[in-house]
């Protein structure tokens, strides 16, 4: 069984917020995080072992500061405050907060008091990363000083009677030296976590509650050959075997290998009803001399929910919808406080909404992108689907630019399949988020043997990204390029050029069109 013992983070907008989640799961804690202003009764109704309070970019002395009920300090449950959240507690309990006289920002060197259980076991002295233009300038009644450095003298306060804890630097960054055990005191001696989070203990805890909600239902998923969905299907198919429908639609812009490998995972190592739907033929002929990339999209997606909806009204009665909605989605979406938003299709368009479905299942809506893929290992999911590169939902119609062909479709996805090999045997597979192939649509003149070509130029797109909005290229090898470039030209069909694209986002974006 798995501990069902929570932290609730309240989020006041600060860039480290879901770090701190990270790290508190990391230490075996389940947490969530939840908007700052969630009400007292919610937070009551969790009945969280801990609440931790983030950074702000905004400063407590704001007419339109962010306000966390204060009703919660009186709950009895240990808090932690973060940053602003160490001012905010400040602020609220009569205390001063006051613009620091030097803005900290970076490494800095801070004296520790090691009498509270906070801080026990720590240095004297340790390496924090501070950054806060705000900061306590007098504590109120009943805290104590816990730490300082030279240019913030209340680097930490506590209050052990309330237990109420509060630090100004953020243990949440690596650079925080001692900020793991910081943590970790805080959730085991202070909170008295039992660290029973596990994603083994997840998956069980899951697999059961599945099976009371579906009971003798019958639940349909929409697989799209990406790692979240695939999890998906296989922690609800260990739940309910064959009372799970899986829908995967080829539109004929998958790469290569990768319905094929649908296939084999689905049917070989999961008891499901897989339902694969060839549309390519469907798919080319609606894209039939469209150039335009917007059209082409809209069509791509408008295309997938027609033959989904098709698909899924050939089954009859269906209970539940399941969707590999994960925790970013959750976020990103602003439906953090619950309420529930039925994820478009993380691929295509969006999933019809009107079958008749009276429940939605997400299994994976609390979890992270690296949570999501150790579960995937776990429950059977082979290594290549775990670490499948993001693939954008009209797959590689929006690398083909100008008209979409069934014969330009196999020109991309053979270079593609070329780079990729490549990559992965240079050992460069890990370390590059994204890299495909584009067809550019420019044909330009070469020589093959004594014969002049007039042939098709390929463009290799790399990239390397910590959160998809910007990337720079990929400095890959160039021998590595040129084996790429090589292979391209040899064994490709139609193609006498390879360029490689050095352009970073901004400007470009990762795809062509
Ligand atoms: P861009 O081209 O916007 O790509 O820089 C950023 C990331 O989004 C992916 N992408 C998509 N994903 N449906 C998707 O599911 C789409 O229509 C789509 N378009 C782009 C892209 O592959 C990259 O990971």
């Amino acid at each position: 069984m798995t501990d069902n013992q929570r932290v609730v983070i309240l989020n006041f907008g600060g860039q480290y917020c879901q770090l701190i989640a990270r790290r508190v799961r990391e230490a075996h804690v389940f947490c969530e995080v939840l908007p700052y202003n969630t009400t007292l009764e919610k937070i009551k109704d969790i009945n969280p072992v801990a609440i931790i309070l983030s950074g702000s970019p905004s400063s407590v002395l704001d007419k339109d500061a962010p306000q966390a009920d204060p009703a919660i300090l009186e709950l009895s449950i240990p808090i932690l405050g973060i940053c602003y959240g160490m001012q905010w507690i400040a602020h609220a309990l009569d205390g001063k907060v006051e613009a620091a006289p030097r803005r900290e920002y970076g490494r800095v060197l801070v004296n520790l008091r090691n009498d509270t259980p906070l801080l026990d076991g720590m240095p004297a002295t340790t390496t924090c990363w501070m950054s806060h233009t705000y900061q306590v300038t007098g504590t109120p009644d009943g805290f104590s000083i816990a730490a300082s450095s030279e240019h913030c003298p209340i680097a930490a306060m506590v209050n052990e009677a309330r237990k109420l804890y509060c630090v100004q630097f953020h243990p949440e960054v690596t650079h925080t030296e001692q900020g793991t055990r910081v943590l970790n005191n805080f959730l085991y001696n202070i909170c008295g976590a039992s660290g029973g989070w596990t994603m083994e203990a997840y998956a069980r805890q899951t697999i059961d509650d599945i099976r009371a909600k579906v009971g003798g239902g019958r639940v349909l998923l929409g697989l799209s050959g990406g790692v979240d969905s695939a999890a998906a299907a296989a922690l609800i198919s260990r739940a309910v075997g064959k009372n799970l429908t899986c829908v995967y639609v080829d539109h004929g812009l998958m790469r290569k290998n990768e319905s094929a490998q649908v296939r084999d995972v689905f049917t070989t190592k999961f008891d499901l009803n897989l339902i694969m739907v060839d549309a390519s033929a469907r798919f080319f002929s609606a894209l039939k001399g469209v150039t335009e990339p917007e059209q082409k999209r809209k069509i791509i997606g408008g295309a997938f929910v027609e033959v989904f909806r098709e698909e899924a009204a050939k089954l009859g009665a269906l209970d539940f919808l399941a969707q590999g909605t994960i925790y970013s989605d959750v976020i990103e979406s602003g439906a953090a406080t619950g309420a529930a938003s039925i994820k478009s299709h993380h691929n295509v368009g969006g999933l019809p909404k009107d079958l008749g479905f009276t429940g939605l299942i997400e299994p994976l809506r609390m979890l992270f992108k690296d949570e999501v893929r150790a579960l995937g290992l776990s429950l059977g999911l082979p290594d290549e689907l775990v670490y499948r590169q993001p693939f954008p939902g009209p797959g590689l119609g929006i690398r083909i630019l100008g008209e979409i062909t069934p014969e330009k479709a196999e020109l991309v996805r053979e270079s593609d399949a070329i780079l990729r090999e490549e990559i992965a045997s240079a050992g460069l597979a890990r370390s590059i988020q994204q890299y495909f192939t584009v067809l550019t649509g420019v044909r330009s003149v070469g020589v093959m043997g004594d014969e002049r070509t007039y042939e098709n130029c390929v463009a290799i797109r790399a990239v390397t990204s910590d959160d998809l909005m910007t990337a720079d290229w990929a400095r890959i090898p160039h021998d590595v390029l040129a084996r790429i470039s090589e292979r391209i030209v040899n064994e490709v069909r139609h193609v006498n050029r390879v360029v490689f694209d050095i352009t970073s986002k901004p400007p470009a974006s990762f795809e062509w069109e």
